[in-house]
């Protein structure tokens, strides 16, 4: 009942240029994909052309950042309602690269989540613990404060809009992934996690995205756990041969 949803993170990759000849290759290798939610979160200055060319297909486009005020003098700053006027229909916020370089917090998460919310975007939303939170045995706690403080006063309303990605931060470009058995313990923890603070009808029916060194020859077994719900894939999602076998995990 929840619909997966394999989800392309960019990152600081591609020119607008590079970025339309992969949507023109990966709408034609997609075409007729509906029981798979498709996205491609790239940067600010190639997503009006990315939107273009996916536009009328399965695949959708999104940012990777956001601020929290609508307009101002903030400067370098993107409005959510800029990413829904350059064609957007998702934002990725708070992943672990925005909170190691950029100091993005639970607090400022949490701020760009309701602003993009209030625009209409749906919201992939990115928790994980460092390695050496997982070393001496903290994950359960960091992830818990990512989703607690990143999601606060939030209503299960909202949560209709709101995807989570659990990425690792030691899986993150290391070519280290979890194991499903260890990807399927935090996932069902963050479903839990959700419960309690929305309900079970409301935490059953989130999406929960795996991210971390999600490739081709992998995301089968992760997509097989049960609380595994689709992919956040950086890497791997680069080629469109490699993103088109990501979408098709099940054949
Ligand atoms: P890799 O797939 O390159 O490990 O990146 C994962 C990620 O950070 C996606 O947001």
């Amino acid at each position: 009942m929840r619909t997966p949803y394999i989800c392309g993170n960019w990152k600081m990759n591609k020119t607008i240029a590079e970025g339309v000849t992969f949507i023109e290759t990966a709408k034609a290798a997609l075409a007729g994909i509906s029981d798979v939610e498709i996205g491609i979160g790239a940067t600010f200055t190639a997503l009006k052309s990315l939107a273009d060319a996916a536009n009328g297909t399965n695949i959708k486009i999104g940012g990777q950042d956001c601020y929290w005020e609508e307009s101002g003098a903030f400067t370098g700053e993107i409005a959510p309602s800029m990413l829904k006027d350059a064609g957007c229909s998702f934002v990725i916020i708070g992943h672990s690269e925005r909170r190691q370089f950029f100091g993005e917090t639970n607090e400022t998460v949490n701020k760009k989540t309701k602003a993009a919310l209030a625009q209409g975007l749906q919201v992939i939303v990115c928790v994980g613990e460092m390695l050496e939170e997982r070393e001496n045995g903290t994950t359960n706690k960091v992830v818990e404060d990512h989703v607690k403080n990143g999601l606060v006063s939030l209503t299960a309303e909202d949560m209709k809009s709101i995807v989570i990605a659990y990425e690792p931060v030691w899986a993150i470009g290391t070519g280290k992934t979890a194991t499903p058995a260890q990807a399927q313990e935090v996932h069902a923890f963050i479903r839990k996690t959700l419960t309690d603070m929305f309900g079970a009808a409301v935490a059953d029916g989130v999406r929960i995205q795996y991210g971390g060194s999600v490739k081709p020859d992998n995301v089968k077994e992760l997509m097989s756990q049960p609380d595994v719900d689709g992919a956040l894939v950086g890497g791997a999602a680069l080629k469109p041969d490699s993103f088109e076998a990501l979408v098709k995990f099940k054949s």
